[in-house]
């Protein structure tokens, strides 16, 4: 059985999880609708993935006995200057979920659930390598210079790892 605490703060990632992918609609549709197919089929399988986070936190905590929140979610941004203004509020909320978990895993320890600590494990590894593709993106940006955003959307498709393909496109 979940602890009261635990519990509680899986559901706020449960929230988080949530609204990391609709912002990442939200990022998705702007590039979409700004001459961006590349940027924007990156961004839709990205929200496919924080989906299924989300849905990873709702069953653990089922699972453990507890109760799983839906939550009302808040409106992302729906406007941006340009590709690496996206870019650069992925990896700033990227840092923030990282720093979530992080906290979650914190409580853990103090709380003695060594089954939601190793659960979490999971996400610990899983944000290091979404740091990791977001700055290698944003480096590919500043390579290519921002007037050359044309070429870098034809390539971005390629910097997804096989894993994420293959995750989001069976
Ligand atoms: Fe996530
Ligand atoms: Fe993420």
């Amino acid at each position: 059985m979940l602890k009261k605490k635990i519990e509680d703060i899986c559901n706020r990632q449960v929230e988080r999880e949530g609204y990391s992918s609709n912002l990442y609609i939200a990022m998705a549709s702007w590039a979409e609708t700004n001459g961006f197919p590349g940027v924007s089929a990156w961004l839709y399988s990205q929200a496919e993935e924080e989906h299924l986070h989300m849905l990873k936190f709702i069953k653990y905590i089922n699972e453990r006995g507890g109760k799983a929140i839906m939550p009302a979610l808040k409106k992302p941004d729906t406007d941006y200057k340009g590709v690496e203004d996206v870019f650069k509020a992925v990896l700033k909320h990227e840092e923030f979920v990282t720093a979530s978990i992080n906290e979650i895993v914190g409580l853990t320890l103090d709380e003695k659930d060594f089954n939601t600590h190793n659960f979490l494990q999971w996400f610990v590894f899983e944000q290091v390598e979404e740091e990791a593709s977001v700055r290698t993106i944003l480096d590919k940006i500043r390579l290519v210079g921002k007037n050359n955003m044309y070429q870098f959307d034809k390539d971005i498709l390629s910097l997804r790892t096989p894993a994420a393909n293959a995750q989001t496109n069976p």
